[in-house]
């Protein structure tokens, strides 16, 4: 197991970037509850989603779907940043790398894919549900209009548990052979 001492003098002599104990530790810990927001948030989304479909009144309803447009997409893509930016720099300053190992670069792709998504499929569709909402306490909306809220979160929160599961598992090993080692090193400690 590699140590900080040794990742310290590893970063002296082959000149790259490392972190020291405690930023690394810092930076997993904001890395850890930015990735817990998200999960929490994409909760509240469903949550959201499920109260605007099934809800007791037309202002519940209303009042869900108005919530959702307003409140939902924005904490939601700042703790989507906070943990790619957290998990760069964690990749970049551990020996972890950021395609140095399977299960960093699926996390780092997955990440840039539910960004993404985020601003080009979910948050353009946002002020057509802040109508959607009003609408309810108004006149009778478009039934078929809501159906596909529900992808977003079964889709975010899936690939979210799938990322932690990588992060805890750390499966697969390296992406590529190192010359002498094994090609499927499983090394649990940066
Ligand atoms: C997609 C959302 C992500 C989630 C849910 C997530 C979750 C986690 C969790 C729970 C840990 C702690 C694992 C442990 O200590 O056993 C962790 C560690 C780590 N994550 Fe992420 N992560 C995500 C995205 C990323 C990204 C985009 C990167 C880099 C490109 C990344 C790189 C890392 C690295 C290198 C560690 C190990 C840090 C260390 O041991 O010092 N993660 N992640």
């Amino acid at each position: 197991m590699a140590t900080q001492e040794q990742d310290r003098i590893r970063a002296r002599t082959d000149g790259r970037f490392r972190l020291g104990r405690n930023w690394r530790r810092t930076t997993l810990i904001v890395h850890i509850v930015s990735a817990g927001a998200w999960i929490g948030i994409d909760v509240i989304v469903a949550v959201l989603v499920l109260t605007g479909r099934f809800g007791t009144s037309d202002d519940v309803r209303g009042l869900a779907y108005r919530a959702l447009a307003t409140f939902v997409v924005w904490p939601m893509l700042t703790s989507a940043l906070i943990c790619l930016v957290t998990g760069v720099i964690l990749g970049l300053g551990t020996r972890w790398g950021l395609v140095r190992y399977w299960w960093v670069a699926v996390k780092l792709v997955l990440n840039l894919i539910l960004c993404t998504l985020i601003l080009v499929a979910l948050q353009p569709g946002m002020d057509e549900v802040n109508e959607y909402g009003r609408a309810f306490t108004a006149d009778t909306p478009e039934p078929a209009f809501i159906s596909n809220l529900f992808f977003p979160p079964a889709v975010s929160l899936t690939t979210l548990t799938f990322a932690t599961v990588l992060a805890v598992a750390k499966p697969w090993g390296r992406l590529r052979r190192r010359p002498g080692g094994r090609p499927a090193e499983r090394t649990r400690d940066a």
